[in-house]
């Protein structure tokens, strides 16, 4: 199996990483895109056939991927960004209050303010890091029409609670599934719940076909609204039921998805393996913090992000990230601000979002995918071991 890493692929120097530390020892790779021949192989066929554009490939991308994530309709789109424009589009409207977690990558929130809403921010639960439903529920006014929620590095929120809080008070629900392919909960797998769940497809996603997205849905009506949305709100040729864009997907971005779904179920395992020897590595060293999964979810593990138990040691967390890279054990930061702290948002801070603040000082990403080895265990291990052990208060 020939298999690119982010290594090697998109940067001429063999030891960058994407948002991550370098490292100075033979690495072990932070991230695969999992690219194989057959991959290849499928996107070559689309170009030799001349058909270009969004065809059969999508398609079958959405019809497969909406199966395998329990949802009636599955539409592919540009990017994981314009996934939640289309989503939020039809369900929200100006002027209406989006309950949005802190702590999450900005997209989930930027396009709640660019369709004219207010985000209301939401703190983290500490251990799984997923939007607090608690917090939630105090911070619904009269004005509140929707709760946009990610399951985050793969984790899925508490959907039972999410989804009563929208019974009670009659809101609209998206999940933005963007690090969560295949996530279930209570068995079921994701798409089956809410409004309208959105996919990235971006090249380090679990699903990565370089850039893409899709939304799902169950709704007919919703489902044709968004096809509409994405492609210029065009009813037949030339004739626009509604003022949309043009945020189609491709076949040869199709077909890369196409092929790369047939391994994303084995991938997944492997990664739920992968997190598995993480959490018992951790569990040997005082003052690294596992995470945990919200009771009821099966989590995907995205990434599989730790906190530094900062009482414990001499250090701040992007010391010991930087002395992890010495040793050959790349990390990143997702995410170094909460939302409500960054300047493009910091206008909706309500400075009430105190656990999500402390984990931009906690958290960081240990390598995670389906390519990890026993002798890259082996190396974390040590590297963890042995920085934790120099650092220890
Ligand atoms: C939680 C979340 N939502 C949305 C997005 C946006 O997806 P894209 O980069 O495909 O636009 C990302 C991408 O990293 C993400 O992690």
């Amino acid at each position: 199996m020939t298999t690119a890493t982010l290594a090697s692929v998109g940067s001429t120097n063999p030891l960058a990483i994407e948002g991550g530390t370098p490292v100075s020892k033979t690495p072990v790779p932070f991230m695969s895109t999992g690219l194989i021949q057959a991959d290849i192989d499928q996107a070559l066929a689309v170009l030799k056939s001349g058909m270009l554009r969004a065809a059969k490939k999508c398609e079958e991308l959405e019809q497969r991927f909406a199966a395998m994530t329990g949802a009636k309709h599955m539409m592919t789109c540009a990017n994981g960004t314009c996934a939640l424009q289309l989503a939020y589009e039809p369900l929200f409207q100006p002027g209406d209050e989006v309950l949005v977690p802190a702590w999450s990558y900005i997209a989930t929130v930027s396009m709640i303010v660019a369709r004219g809403c207010v985000p209301v921010f939401v703190d983290a639960n500490p251990e799984t890091f997923q939007i607090d439903m608690a917090d939630a529920a105090r911070k619904v006014t009269p004005k509140t029409r929707g709760i946009a929620a990610t399951h985050l590095y793969g984790c899925p929120v508490d959907i039972d609670a999410v989804q009563a809080l929208a019974a009670k008070h009659g809101l609209k629900v998206v999940y933005d599934a963007a690090q969560s392919h295949l996530a279930t909960w209570k068995g079921q797998g994701i798409g089956k719940f809410g409004d309208a769940v959105t996919y990235s497809f971006y090249a380090t996603k679990n699903l990565g076909t370089g850039e893409g997205g899709s939304i799902s849905c169950n709704d007919d009506a919703l489902a044709r609204t968004i096809k509409l949305l994405r492609s210029h709100g065009e009813t037949d040729k030339y004739l626009h039921e509604y003022v949309g864009y043009n945020y189609r997907m491709n076949d040869i971005t199709g077909a890369i998805g196409c092929s790369k779904l047939d391994r994303l179920e084995a991938q997944t395992r492997q990664r739920q393996a992968n997190a598995a020897r993480y959490d018992a590595i951790l569990a040997r060293i005082p003052g690294l913090i596992a995470p945990k999964t919200t009771p009821g979810g099966e989590s995907v593990f995205h990434l599989y992000v730790a906190k530094l138990d900062l009482s414990k040691f001499r250090c701040t967390r992007d010391e010991f990230c930087k002395a992890l890279g010495a040793e050959g054990v790349p990390t990143a930061v997702h995410y170094p601000r909460s939302l409500p702290k960054q300047p493009a948002l910091s206008k909706w801070d309500r400075k009430d979002c105190p656990i999500a603040d402390r984990l931009s000082t906690q958290v960081f990403a240990l390598p995670m995918h389906h390519d990890l080895t026993d002798e890259h265990f082996r190396v974390l291990e040590e590297a963890l071991a042995k920085v934790a052990s120099r650092y220890r208060a």
